[in-house]
């Protein structure tokens, strides 16, 4: 099978979903994207590269970007981290506030909100510079020194993120936080304004395929880690729509509301999809069809 023939094939199938969805314009600086954008880029195993649609042009990637402080908190803490972070999916908004209450300021998992805060504070406790290094990471990942945050975008949600801000205070009230909160959510927000492309990040990911390595073989994380990270993909990459997203897809992915979801298949690919307007669950609307095309046109899933 070609595969750049089924990317033609879903850019074709999934255009009557454009513009569909909502933008994530509760983040300011988003609202204006446009709703129509559409790209897809898969990373093989065997070193292609495959697009379509505007898969060089950079969107932000918001919590995509958990992938990779995840990454650097796991190579740092190892174990240790799941003293502070849950392994389970939440069932609840990537936002919410409620179970933090009642599960003592641990959050479900490292990928909601209040995970990904703790994970960031780990960083800006164990790195020198933790943007720095997350910027790092995903430059050589994506063998794209280009890679930059958005100032702007981060910006404009430190200045509007008052659940984040709630977030991190309540995480501080249980002493999950070793850092001071407003510390902690200026490196968050930085690193959310990641901007990359789809063949940025299908290239990022394609380490997860691989049982750790990147394509020219080096070691991102122990082939055991890259497990664990796959399996938190799968079961809370993609928050309250980890089941539907399963059914559908069939592979460990996250998502952001910027628009873009990355997905694995540990062995053959990993791939990335942008669609700016997003379902209720803050996943791309689009980008999830696109993503069930993909997996049931090529039979490639992990299920
Ligand atoms: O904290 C936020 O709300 C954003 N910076 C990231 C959320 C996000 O991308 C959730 N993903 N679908």
């Amino acid at each position: 099978m070609d595969l750049q023939d089924v990317l033609d094939e879903i850019a074709i199938e999934v255009r009557p979903l454009l513009g569909r969805g909502k933008v994530a314009d509760y983040i300011p600086e988003l609202a204006g994207v446009d709703p129509q954008r559409f790209a897809m880029a898969v990373q093989t195993a065997e070193g292609e590269i495959h697009q379509v649609g505007e898969a060089e042009e950079p969107f932000s990637a918001q919590s995509v970007s958990k992938l990779f402080t995840l990454t650097l908190a796991m190579r740092y803490e190892g174990d240790r981290l799941w003293r502070r972070v849950g392994r389970e999916p939440s069932g609840t908004a990537f936002n919410s506030l409620v179970q933090l209450e009642s599960e003592s300021g641990v959050p479900r998992n490292p990928f909601i909100n209040a995970g990904a805060l703790v994970v960031t504070d780990v960083l800006l406790s164990r790195c020198g510079d933790a943007l720095g290094e997350v910027l790092a990471l995903a430059r050589d990942l994506s063998g794209n020194a280009g890679v930059s945050y958005d100032p702007a975008v981060a910006l404009s949600e430190l200045a509007t993120g008052h659940r984040n801000a709630a977030l991190a205070y309540f995480l501080k009230s249980f002493s999950n936080l070793d850092n001071a909160a407003p510390a902690v959510l200026e490196t968050y927000c930085h690193h959310c304004s990641l901007a990359m492309s789809c063949v940025d990040l299908a290239r990022a990911a394609f380490f997860l395929a691989n049982g750790g390595r990147t394509l020219s073989g080096e070691l991102i994380t122990s082939p055991n880690q890259a497990k664990y990270i796959n399996s938190l993909l799968l079961t809370c990459g993609v928050y309250d729509a980890a089941g539907d997203f399963a059914y559908r897809v069939g592979l460990p992915a996250k998502s952001g509301v910027g628009g873009g979801i990355v997905a694995v298949m540990p062995g053959a690919f990993s791939a990335c999809v942008w669609s700016p307007g997003l379902n209720e669950n803050g996943n791309s609307l689009a980008g999830t069809h696109a993503l069930e095309l993909f997996t049931t046109k090529t039979g490639m899933s992990i299920f």
